[in-house]
C-alpha cells in the first residue's frame, strides 16, 4: 500500500527520495509524487503509474532542494492520476503533506473547509490535511499548533510528513499507521518502511500512535499530543543492507525463497536448542497461567493465518490445549469467547496488518494475554501486544510471501515445544526427537531447492491451465491451502484448496479431462485415504501431481518427492516445491511475480 520517504540533510533530496520510493515498489501502488523546498518555495513532481514516470516527464536531474517528502500511492479515495497522486498542497502553496491511511471523517472537514472558502484540486481525502494546516496556521501563526489542532480533528489512520518554505525540517505524524525515522550523520531520513533508507541508515526511532515529531538535519525532536516534549528510545535495526537487495536473482521472489534455510536457522537461534529447555526470553508466561488457560486463539491474515493453521495442530497435539484459528478480518465479527484464561497469538510479517491490529486490540479489551509473532522490529502490533516473539527472517520484499511463512511456521512450533516444556504434556525423548527434526529443517529445504528442474518442467505444463485444485488432508490441507494461494495470487490462475475427502461433496464437479490436482501427502497415517481422493479426480480425468514424502509407486501421477520429517513440520518442506511451481508457472506468462497486480505488501486498510 502507500509509502513514504522524506530526506533532511545537505546532498540533494530528489535521488534519495527516488530511490526510497523505488525500495518501496513492492508495496503495491498506482502514483507517486515527489515535493521539495527549492529556493523558498515548494516544487511538487508528480505522476500516475511507476515512480520512474516522475523523473521521465519531469526533468528531474535538475530539481535542487535538500528537503524533501515523497510517496508512492495505492487509491482509496479517488482513481489513480495525477491529480490524486500525493504530495497534496494546500490553497496558497505554503505547505506539502504525503499522508498514509485513512481520514474517515474528509467529507465532514471538506465542507468545513469549503465554507471557509477552501477548494480542493483532488478527490483525496489527504487534501484537506494540508488546508486545515493552512487554516489553522492562519489563527495561531504557530507551525507546531496547527499541525495539532488539524491532527486532532481527523478521525481514521494516517502517517503523515509536512514540509513548508516557513520551517527548516519536516514535520511528522502517526495514528496506526507505519512510521519510522532514520539518523545519519548530519542528515535525517524518514519513511513508512525500514527498507527504503535502510542503504543510509540502520538506527531508527518509532514514533508512537498521538506522537508528533519534528527532524532537521542535525536534531530529532519529538512532543505528546499536549506538545510537551518527549524522549523516544533510538534502535539499532540488525538487518544487513544486502538483504533488501535481489542480490543477483531474477526477482526477490526467487531470492527469498533461497533464504529460508537461513531465514529458519536465524528464527531458531537460542531458542530451540538440544538437551535444554527451549528459551522465549521475551514471553513471560509460566505454569500456572498455561495450566490455566482454556484455549488459545491465533488470528492473522492471508498466509500468515495459513501458518497459524499449522501452529494450531502442534499447539493441540504438543501441548493439549483448544487452538482456534481466525482470520483477523472476521474474528471481531465472530464474538470470539475471550477472557483472561485465553491466551491471543497475532501472527503478522508487516506488523502492520489493519485487521490483525484490530482484531489485537479486541483481545487486549477483553483481557486476554496477547502475543505478536512478528518480522518487523518497532512494527505497529509488536507495540500493541503484551509480548512479541520475532520472526528474525530478515527482511521481506516479494508481495508473495514466502520465507515469513517458513520462519512465522518455526516459530509457533518452537513455542508450542516450549509450552509443552513448562507444561510436561510430552515425553522428553519426543521432545527431543522433535526438536533434532526442527533444527535440521534447514538442510532438508536445500535438498528441494537443489532439485529443482522436476518443478520446473511441471510448470510448463500447468501455465496454460485456468484452473487448478489443491487437495490434502490434516497439515497437507494446511499446506494445500498455502500452495494454492501462492498460485493464484501471482500466476492468476483460478485454484482451490480442499481438504482431499470434502472434493466429493460437491467441487467434483469441476474437474474435467486434464484439470490439474495437486495433492500432498506427508502422513502415511493418512496416506491411503489421500490417495484414494486423488484415484477418485484421476478416474475423471485429472492430471495429478503429488508432492509426498511417503514411498510412493503409482505411474499414473507425476510424484515430487520431498525429504521424510514429523507431520507436524512437515509444511515447513512441503511448501518448498508450491512456491517454486507458482514462482515458474508466473515467469512463464511473464508476470511480475514480486508485485502481483491488485495486490500490496502490507495492508494498513481494513
Ligand atoms: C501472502 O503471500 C500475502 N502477501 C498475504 O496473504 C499476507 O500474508 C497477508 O496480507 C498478511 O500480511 P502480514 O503477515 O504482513 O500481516
Amino acid at each position: 500500500m502507500c509509502g513514504i520517504v522524506g530526506y533532511i540533510g545537505n546532498k540533494k533530496a530528489n535521488p534519495i527520495l527516488i530511490d526510497g520510493l523505488l525500495a518501496l515498489e513492492y508495496r503495491g501502488y498506482d502514483s507517486a509524487g515527489i515535493a521539495l523546498i527549492d529556493n523558498g518555495k515548494i516544487n511538487v513532481f508528480k505522476e500516475k503509474g511507476r515512480v520512474k514516470n516522475i523523473s521521465l516527464n519531469n526533468n528531474m536531474d535538475t530539481a535542487t532542494g535538500n528537503v524533501g517528502i515523497a510517496h508512492t500511492r495505492w487509491a482509496t479515495h479517488g482513481k489513480p492520476s495525477q491529480e490524486n497522486a500525493h504530495p497534496h498542497m494546500d490553497n496558497s502553496k505554503m505547505f506539502a503533506v504525503v499522508h498514509n491511511g485513512i481520514i474517515e471523517n474528509y467529507s465532514e472537514l471538506r465542507e468545513f473547509l469549503k465554507k471557509k472558502g477552501y477548494h480542493f484540486d483532488s478527490e483525496t481525502d489527504t487534501e484537506v490535511i494540508p488546508n486545515l494546516i493552512h487554516y489553522y496556521y492562519q489563527d495561531c501563526n504557530n507551525f507546531l499548533e496547527a499541525f495539532n489542532r488539524t491532527l486532532n480533528d481527523l478521525k481514521g489512520s494516517y502517517a503523515i510528513l509536512v514540509i513548508s518554505p516557513l520551517f527548516e525540517g519536516v514535520y511528522v505524524a502517526k495514528m496506526a499507521s507505519p512510521l519510522v525515522i532514520g539518523e545519519g550523520n548530519n542528515e535525517n531520513f524518514i519513511a513508512s518502511d525500514i527498507p527504503a533508507i535502510l542503504s543510509y541508515t540502520k538506527e531508527f526511532y518509532f514514533l508512537n500512535d498521538g506522537e508528533i515529531g519534528y527532524i532537521t538535519k542535525q536534531e530529532i525532536k519529538f512532543y505528546n499530543n499536549k506538545l510537551e516534549k518527549i524522549v523516544n528510545e533510538k534502535k539499532v535495526i540488525e538487518w544487513d543492507k544486502n538483504a533488501a537487495d535481489k542480490d543477483g536473482f531474477d526477482d526477490y521472489m526467487l531470492k527469498e525463497i533461497y533464504e529460508q534455510p537461513r531465514a529458519i536457522k536465524e528464527t531458531l537461534a537460542g531458542r530451540v536448542v538440544l538437551n535444554n529447555s527451549c528459551n522465549f526470553p521475551d514471553l513471560e508466561i509460566d505454569k500456572n497461567y498455561l495450566e490455566k488457560i482454556k484455549r488459545v486463539y491465533i488470528v492473522a491474515c492471508g498466509t500468515a493465518m495459513h501458518a497459524g493453521l499449522v501452529g494450531k495442530k502442534a499447539i493441540e497435539q504438543l501441548c493439549n490445549i483448544t487452538t482456534i484459528v481466525d482470520v483477523a478480518s472476521e474474528f471481531r465479527y465472530n464474538k470470539p469467547i475471550i477472557d483472561d484464561e485465553t491466551l491471543c497469538i497475532f501472527i503478522s510479517q508487516s506488523g502492520e496488518t489493519a485487521d490483525t491490529i484490530a482484531a489485537l486490540k479486541l483481545a487486549k479489551s477483553n483481557n486476554a494475554k496477547t502475543i505478536a509473532i512478528s518480522n518487523v522490529l518497532g512494527s505497529s502490533i509488536t507495540r500493541e501486544a503484551d509480548y512479541v516473539v520475532y520472526t528474525h527472517a530478515g527482511p521481506e520484499i516479494a508481495v508473495a510471501s514466502t520465507k515469513a511463512y517458513v520462519s512465522q511456521v518455526a516459530t509457533i512450533i518452537g513455542m508450542a515445544i516450549y509450552f509443552a516444556e513448562i507444561l510436561d504434556t510430552l515425553d522428553k525423548k519426543e521432545i527431543e526427537k522433535i526438536k533434532t527434526e526442527l533444527l535440521d529443517l534447514p538442510s532438508k529445504i536445500d535438498k528441494v531447492l537443489d532439485n529443482t528442474k522436476e518443478i520446473i518442467d511441471i510448470a510448463k505444463n500447468i501455465t496454460n491451465e485456468t484452473n487448478a485444485f489443491y487437495i490434502g488432508r490434516g497439515n497437507d490441507y494446511n499446506i494445500a491451502l498455502e500452495g494454492s494461494l501462492k498460485l493464484k495470487e501471482i500466476s492468476y490462475i483460478h485454484s482451490e484448496a480442499y481438504p482431499a475427502g470434502e472434493l466429493k461433496h460437491g467441487p467434483i464437479a469441476l474437474i474435467e479431462n486434464d484439470t490439474y490436482v495437486i495433492g500432498i501427502i506427508t502422513n502415511s497415517d493418512i496416506c491411503e485415504k489421500t490417495l484414494s481422493n486423488l484415484e477418485e479426480v484421476k478416474t475423471r480425468g485429472a492430471k495429478i501431481v503429488l508432492i509426498s514424502n511417503v514411498d510412493i509407486v503409482n505411474e499414473d501421477m507425476i510424484i515430487v518427492n520431498i525429504p521424510q520429517i514429523n507431520s507436524i513440520l512437515a509444511p515447513i518442506v512441503a511448501i518448498i516445491p508450491l512456491q517454486l511451481l507458482a514462482y515458474y508457472i508466473a515467469k512463464n506468462k511473464g508476470l511480475d511475480v514480486d508485485k502481483p497486480r491488485n495486490l500490496a505488501k502490507s495492508v494498513t486498510v481494513e
